[in-house]
């Protein structure tokens, strides 16, 4: 399955979404990477592991719905079937998530529907909660919101700093996140309703 990576910084789910579609069996493979933001430090990583990369700049454009058209002509023109988010931060209009619905993905650092938004990892200490984490959901035109394909929880320990919390849950976020395109990929990850069936043995 052609899949396009969306990005906006240092795009280190990117990477591990292109270690994963190295191996021969991983049912995607990534035509293109595409960055809102002409400096994303992913884009340098993607141009050398031989991928194509394209920037559609949100400041070139005078309304949302004009760059989500640039960017939907991009995904058209690289013959893209899914769409990964990952560290992409614009929020998308309806016209994008719908045009994409069922084929968007995206990665958020938290148990979901627990801290949408942004800074979770802060909201997450101050909370008090023990355990934290992070979710591979379809997009829907709400923020943070839409059908769970796959979470990973990582524990809050006594010490933890915002930081040291981040390093953890995004490591659980690389390998998530590559589980949750192969299942999409593969068919196995279908929405039914609001939920997604998940069609495997053990997850
Ligand atoms: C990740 O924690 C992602 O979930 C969040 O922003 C971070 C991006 O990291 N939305 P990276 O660009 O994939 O390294």
């Amino acid at each position: 399955t052609k899949i396009a990576v969306l990005i906006s910084g240092r795009g280190s789910n990117m990477q591990a979404i292109i270690q994963a579609a190295k191996s021969e069996s991983y049912p995607a493979e990534i035509v293109v990477v595409v960055s809102n933001n002409p400096d994303a430090a992913g884009l340098e990583y993607a141009r050398e592991a031989g991928i194509e990369t394209e920037v559609v700049d949100h400041r070139e454009f005078e309304t949302r719905e004009e760059f989500e058209q640039a960017l939907d002509a991009v995904l058209k023109l690289y013959d893209t079937r899914i769409v990964c988010l990952a560290g992409f931060m614009r929020l998308l209009t309806p016209w994008f998530t719908e045009r994409w619905r069922d084929l968007l993905l995206n990665i958020h650092p938290s148990l979901l529907p627990a801290f949408k938004g942004l800074h979770t990892h802060e909201r997450a200490l101050e909370a008090g909660v023990r355990i934290h984490g992070c979710t591979v959901h379809y997009v829907r035109p709400e923020m943070d919101d839409g059908p769970i394909i796959g979470q990973a929880a990582v524990p809050v320990l006594p010490d933890d700093t915002p930081d040291t919390l981040a390093t953890r849950v995004v490591t659980a976020e690389h390998k998530l996140y590559r589980q949750c395109i192969a299942l999409a990929c593969s068919g196995k990850a279908r929405v039914a309703g609001s939920r997604v069936r998940l069609q495997v043995r053990e997850f």
